[in-house]
């Protein structure tokens, strides 16, 4: 009986060695893409550990965003892992600005939480509110206590706008060097944007944030730009593989993508995009990205039209910023199977 537990214990402990720490930074809206990503990781608990859900204001605002992940941890019958709310608004970026931005600069092709009002918070179609509220600590303090019990372990996958990151490394400085690696979903280098026509959302959303974390020393950082994203579209053939699977998560998907964005019931020719899922994926199989390059990135942050687009660092003005590897090419039907698998299965 001893032997048997002290063998237990091992195989525990050396799978808890493989797992990867994580903190998951998310402007999650109903499902969508980190939505997608919350289900894929927490389905994979042989691979990754989520030391904890920060929520950002992006997509929507961080008490909307907040219920929406409760919502899906209740779907996974979870009430782990704990979830903090962090920064209420961007760093300088307002909707004032997004508004005026459209009048000078023309239209946007979406504003995210920029166009809802921040006290509303609506429970998902069909459910009541879950009633599950952000712990007490703030986000970022709790990201920085995090890197500092484990220097050099924790993966900080940010899904959002950067704001969390950006004031977490403001606070505290010297945590830069003990993050393991940054994973983000953000930026466009060689194509157009998606929120204006220069920037990707997430960098466009809170650009001065964007920048202090390009021109962080953060040791690794692996970028899923639009670059990579557009590469991997999902058409109405790929939403059905998932949406005629019956379950609590693939009915949610159902309902977020085919009636609300992209809308395939009324828009059947629409695309949607796998953008933060794919961050997500390459915890899990690294080897489905083909092509990467590296390169010194940095945000436009002064209000132009080039407001939040990605360009190239001057190193003068950042000399110990690290490089992003930004990756380019996949293997669609290798990341889509992991993709399908992880939302369709039956718990
Ligand atoms: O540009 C795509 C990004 O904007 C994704 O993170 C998506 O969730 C939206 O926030
Ligand atoms: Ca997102």
């Amino acid at each position: 009986m001893a032997r048997l537990l002290t063998l237990l214990l091992l195989v525990w402990a050396a799978m808890a060695a493989d797992r990867e720490t994580i903190i998951f930074d998310t402007d999650s809206g109903l499902f969508g893409d980190d939505g997608a990503s919350l289900v894929m990781l927490m389905r994979s608990p042989q691979r990754v550990n989520i030391a904890g859900i920060t929520v950002v204001p992006g997509n929507v605002w961080p008490e909307q965003g907040s219920e929406y992940m409760f919502h899906i941890l209740d779907l996974l019958k979870r009430p782990q892992p704990p979830l903090y709310a962090g920064a209420q608004t961007p760093l300088i970026h307002s909707a004032a600005m997004a508004h005026e931005y459209g009048r000078r600069w023309g239209a946007l092709e979406f504003a995210g939480a920029f166009d809802d009002d921040p006290s509303v918070v609506k429970p998902a179609p069909g459910a009541r509110l879950t009633g599950r509220k952000p712990l007490h600590e703030n986000a970022v303090d709790f990201i920085i206590s995090t890197i500092e019990r484990q220097p050099g372990e924790v993966t900080f996958l940010e899904l959002g706008p950067m704001t969390n990151l950006a004031l977490a490394l403001r606070m505290r400085p010297d945590i830069e060097t003990k993050i393991k690696r940054l994973v983000f979903m953000g930026g466009n280098v060689h194509v157009p944007g998606n929120a204006s026509s220069m920037a990707e959302f997430n960098f466009w959303f809170d650009p001065e944030a964007a920048q202090i974390v390009l021109r962080s020393r953060i040791p690794q950082k692996v970028m899923f730009g639009l670059d990579i994203c557009n590469t991997a579209p999902i058409k109405k053939t790929q939403f059905d593989r998932i949406a005629n699977t019956h379950t609590p998560i693939t009915d949610l998907y159902r309902e977020d993508l085919g009636n609300r964005y992209p809308g395939f019931f009324q828009h059947p020719s629409a695309t949607a995009y796998m953008w933060d899922s794919l961050a997500a994926a390459w915890l899990l199989d690294p080897g489905f990205v083909t092509k990467s390059e590296v390169g010194y990135l940095d945000v436009v942050t002064s209000w132009s039209k080039f407001y939040g687009s990605t360009v190239a660092l001057d190193r003068r003005v950042a000399p110990n910023a690290t490089p992003v590897n930004e990756m380019l090419a996949l293997d669609f039907d290798r990341v889509f199977a992991l993709y399908q698998d992880l939302l369709t299965r039956k718990e």
